[in-house]
């Protein structure tokens, strides 16, 4: 619910439990007086901070008390008039000037979510759009809260609009700015690198900032947009914590910084290196969105409320609930030496099993026999596959299996057909040697022309053939950051045109072909993030598919986002990227824990494992309205202990899922126990596999012994509750 009192002009802002309360300060100001659990709504002005200057904190010209912006908490930070934390925004002026000052100018309450063009943008809600205007600039920012009355998450960004006579460039325009009171906390992030993203990594807030992002030109494996300010006394289960993740797939920023009295500054959006934009009288620049979660009950019930956040207003509502997809993809099974026998091989494997959609990985185009060709030539490889797709869908369609299809459309090969008829299509300048990554280059989706053209190719291969799943990949980071279409003084906006023309793209294509699902990738989960989820109800984890490394990876990336958002798949030992060999039990369990599928040569199985595997799919049936729709618990930290452990449960309690992972075998370790979480006490609950009956209390409290299993062992529990 979202109030305004008239007589202190100030709003409240109150979510499933937490509050945030804005006030325009008598000086025009918009400070924050409360960022935390509920408050009612009672007066909170003796919070103004000009009762208590500091020397040294400048007064602004346009108030006589002893106001400032450096000790005030103030809801987009300014440059130049006494707020020296990080500002939200820089302004340059014709005369070179960036000082800016923001005034309170009017809001408006509005049902539903703010509309943000071609940005990804939350469904739903109630929106205050308070506007202010930099005074010394005429340029106004318009900044949107929208807030769910079920939920925690308050989400927030930025819209700019130039009101003056002349022209402005933005340096900085950051989608948020929040303030909290003193605190201690710690910073959580979730770092990586390509077959290992979103690791956990946590440490104290000194005085001073910490500062994340990525200038790559996407989300990245490297540092996932996503940052959480955790309690002094915080930790998985209790505790306060404050969470911030941004929906936008481009390079980007997350700053934490504690000031000279304790305060703390959480702020970011677009990455600001590199990054300018011209903004000409009357043009407006909308930023990216950020979604901000308060959480009283440490990080669990933070990851929970994101969890529930996305699924229930980012993910695709057509898509978010509905069974997703079984599939077995043939990259690991075949990478770049398939034919039309191998694929219809494997699809006679599949079907009896119970996989129900094939998926043929990259390689199927152009003259793409390896990764050194054929990106961009998006026509059948018909010397490759004799007759083309159909033979290969109709072959599935008889054993009643749908066909899904690879793309990487925003990249191009240097050997291609595209290229050589269009060398100035990728970014960089045609006349001078550009960087190659993966051999590869990347298009200008900055242009209308190549986007058009992606799109009629894209457009012609989906509707001639029937596929019901596309995988969008994306296999190497930006470089050179130039568009040869793009003004010398505009080549700032590069990388967010970037990612406006590919949004755009993905937009036109579920528009044209709305019964086409659509699952993004990015090297594994270089693109994981709210932006991406806005479009694809689940991204491929990680390319590093080792049971044990991606139970971790799992675990990481479950802090900010859903499980059904998380693509696994079972595939074949010795591992392709680690070399370990874990049970096959073990791969299925790790891989039920999201949307699962298989990436092996079902063919080498042995019949024991092809009972496996229809096993899995006949468990993953029963459990798949967990994954869907049920709340996260994480019990057992991979990364901190020698056993991996989380229980799915049903958001009435009735029903859990218990998935672990004996890491190594130890000696005497015979009285470790598991205990429960996220269970209702009092209910009575059949564990299927031990064949007790035990109450909620004992599971959560006394719990159960950890299985006597081998390395890398895993196991899965059932619970239901008694009737
Ligand atoms: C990277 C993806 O993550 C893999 O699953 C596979 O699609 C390859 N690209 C194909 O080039």
């Amino acid at each position: 619910m979202i109030v305004y009192d008239r007589k202190t002009r100030t709003f409240f802002l109150s979510g499933k439990s937490f509050s945030c309360v804005l006030w325009v300060h008598p000086a025009g100001y918009l400070c924050n007086l409360h960022f935390g659990g509920r408050v009612g709504e009672d007066d909170l002005t003796y919070f103004d901070p000009s009762a208590r200057g500091l020397s040294f904190s400048p007064v602004p010209p346009d108030t006589d008390s002893e106001f400032s912006l450096d000790l005030s908490c103030n809801e987009y930070g300014s440059f130049g008039q006494g707020d020296f934390r990080s500002p939200s925004v820089l302004i340059v002026r014709e005369n070179g000037e960036r000082a800016s000052r923001f005034q309170y100018v009017s809001h408006k309450i509005y049902q539903g979510a703010p509309n943000l063009g071609v940005l990804p943008a939350a469904r739903g809600g109630e929106t205050l759009a308070v506007t202010v205007k930099d005074v010394l600039s005429d340029v106004g920012i318009v900044l949107n809260y929208t807030l769910y009355e079920d939920s925690d998450v308050l989400v927030r960004n930025a819209e700019i609009v130039n009101r003056g006579n002349s022209p402005v460039t933005l340096l900085r325009a950051y989608s948020f700015c929040l303030d909290l009171a003193a605190g201690e906390y710690g910073v959580l992030r979730l770092h990586g690198r390509h077959n290992m993203e979103r690791t956990p990594e946590i440490a104290p807030l000194g005085h001073g900032s910490v500062k994340i992002g990525s200038a790559r030109g996407a989300s990245s494996h490297q540092m996932n947009p996503f940052l959480a300010l955790v309690g002094k006394n915080a930790g998985e289960d209790g505790g306060e914590c404050v969470g911030v993740e941004l929906l936008y797939s481009g390079s980007w920023t997350l700053e934490a910084e504690k000031s000279q009295t304790g305060s703390v500054r959480v702020c970011g959006g677009i990455n600001d290196l590199n990054f300018s934009w011209k903004l000409h009288t009357g043009e407006r620049f909308v930023t990216p969105q950020v979604a901000v979660c308060y959480s009283d009950r440490g990080l669990g019930e933070m990851s929970r409320s994101f969890a529930d956040f996305l699924r229930g207003h980012v993910l695709p509502e057509k898509y978010v609930y509905a069974p997703r997809p079984v599939l077995v993809n043939n990259w690991e099974a075949t990478y770049f030496g398939f034919d039309r026998e191998k694929l219809c091989a494997l699809a006679d494997e599949a079907a009896p099993l119970g996989i129900d959609t094939l998926v043929l990985d990259d390689g199927w185009f152009g003259k793409r026999e390896d990764d050194f060709t054929g990106l961009g030539d998006w026509f059948v490889n018909e010397k490759k596959l004799a007759g083309g797709l159909d033979p290969v869908i109709s072959h599935c369609k008889e054993r009643g299996m749908k066909f899904g299809i690879w793309f990487e459309p925003e990249m191009i090969s240097e050997d291609s057909d595209l290229y050589r008829a269009h060398p100035d299509w990728a970014i960089g300048r045609a006349d001078v040697p550009r960087c190659k990554s993966r051999h590869q280059y990347v298009l200008d989706m900055t242009r209308g022309d190549v986007t058009d053209h992606i799109f009629a190719r894209m457009s012609d291969i989906l509707s001639r053939h029937e596929i019901s799943y596309v995988k969008w990949d994306m296999n190497r980071h930006i470089t050179e950051f130039y568009s040869s279409r793009l003004p010398a003084e505009r080549q700032g906006e590069f990388s967010h045109r970037y990612m406006l023309g590919v949004y755009g793209l993905i937009r036109r294509l579920q528009e044209a072909f709305p019964n086409v699902f659509f699952e993004g990738c990015s090297g594994g989960g270089g693109r994981f993030d709210g932006g991406m989820l806005s479009f694809f109800p689940q991204f491929w984890t990680s390319d590093d598919t080792d049971a044990y490394e991606r139970a971790k990876i799992q675990w990481g990336t479950s802090y900010g986002y859903p499980l059904s958002a998380m693509s696994c798949h079972v595939s074949s030992c010795p591992n392709h990227q680690t070399g370990r060999t874990t049970p096959f039990f073990t791969r299925g369990a790790v891989a039920s824990l999201g949307a699962t599928g298989y990436e092996l040569d079902l063919g080498k199985l042995s019949a024991e494992e092809k009972a496996q595997v229809k096993e899995q799919i006949e468990n993953y049936h029963e459990i798949e309205a967990l994954i869907l729709r049920g709340d996260l618990y994480r019990i057992a930290d991979p990364y901190e202990e020698n056993c991996f452990c989380v229980a799915v449960v049903s958001k009435d309690k009735s029903r859990a899922y218990v998935v672990g992972m004996r890491i190594h075998a130890m000696p005497g370790d015979f009285d470790r126990r598991i205990r429960l979480k996220g269970l209702c006490p009092e209910k009575e609950y059949t564990v299927k596999e031990l064949g007790r009956t035990l109450r909620g209390d004992t599971l959560m409290n006394a719990g159960l012994l950890l299985p006597r299993l081998g390395d890398f062992g895993g196991w899965v529990w059932h619970l239901q509750e008694k009737s």
